[in-house]
């Protein structure tokens, strides 16, 4: 995809930080959106923010299956075609693996995984149609390492790279006109931590705080990051200089990065 005016492009969680963001850049760049969250009100604004003549918002669970089976359809009827999904709804949890609940595991698993695996397998056929279609899904530098107190989160984000990077292999063997991307953002400073579940030992306070002096990027800038990546067709987007060390980091130590990780966890999460 070289140009994204008139592109019919499908955004989910739109009702704040990355999402919203990228429907404004979206919305910038002449795409018409459908655009969805489980926060009406978030949506609302957001859509108010867009400036985009052809924009229509939809109220969407992630997690529910035969909801996004029925969203692909609404969205083929309303628009005509797809060309751009990007499964972006999200959700955090910190707590221990011992720790967590079976029910915050599954939550975290629901939304972040299956809302994303869902989301793609219900467009895939309408972007294949399309002639000109691309998945984008989110996935975070949590799923290129595993960090402490992250595991649910690390599991579904693990997943949805694998699970994307297979389908970008899958689409170009088969000669479908499907681009696909993963996205591995670092800290933005969204609402994510505010909206997290905690475990019932964190400190929730001191786990916010320490997430908004770790969030260096801001949604707008992710946003350009993800559209540049989608124009050149990357397979893995990496947003902000985080994300950058990250990789470069995993790259060069492999598996050996995981002291740094318990270093920095050490003085920062387990005081
Ligand atoms: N903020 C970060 O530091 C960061 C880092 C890496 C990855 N991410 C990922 O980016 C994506 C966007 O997160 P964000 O930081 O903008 O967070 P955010 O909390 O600002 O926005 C997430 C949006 O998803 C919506 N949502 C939550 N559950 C939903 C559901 N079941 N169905 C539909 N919508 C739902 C929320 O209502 C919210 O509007 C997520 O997938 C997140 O995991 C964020």
């Amino acid at each position: 995809m070289k140009d994204l005016n008139k592109k019919v492009a499908v955004v989910t969680g739109a009702g704040s930080g990355i999402g919203r963001a990228l429907a404004k850049a979206l919305a910038a760049r002449g795409c018409r959106l459908a655009l969805s969250d489980l926060n009406e009100a978030g949506l609302k604004q957001t859509a108010e923010l867009c400036n985009a003549i052809d924009v229509k918002t939809y109220l969407l669970d992630v997690s529910d299956r035969d909801a996004i089976y029925a969203h692909a359809e609404t969205i083929v009827k309303d628009f005509g075609n797809v060309n751009l999904v990007i499964n972006n709804a999200g959700v955090a949890l910190s707590a221990s693996v011992r720790e967590m609940t079976d029910d915050d595991f599954k939550w975290v698993m629901d939304i972040d995984f299956w809302g994303v695996a869902h989301g793609t397998r219900a467009f895939l056929p309408h972007l294949i149609a399309s002639g000109d279609g691309h998945v984008v899904n989110i996935s975070s530098v949590f799923g290129l390492i595993g960090v402490p107190k992250q595991s649910a989160y690390n599991a579904a984000k693990f997943a949805v790279r694998g699970f994307t990077e297979a389908l970008r292999q899958e689409m170009k063997l088969e000669n479908q006109p499907v681009a696909v991307s993963c996205v591995h953002p670092g800290g933005i400073r969204t609402n994510i931590a505010n909206a997290a579940r905690m475990g019932k030992s964190e400190n929730t306070e001191a786990q916010r705080k320490s997430f908004d002096k770790l969030a260096v990027t801001t949604p707008e800038k992710a946003a350009k990051v993800i559209v540049k990546g989608i124009l050149k067709n990357q397979s893995r987007i990496l947003v902000g200089p985080d994300a950058w060390g990250i990789e470069v980091i995993n790259r060069v130590l492999g598996s050996a990065y995981q002291p740094l990780v318990e270093r920095f966890s050490r003085k920062n999460l387990y005081t």
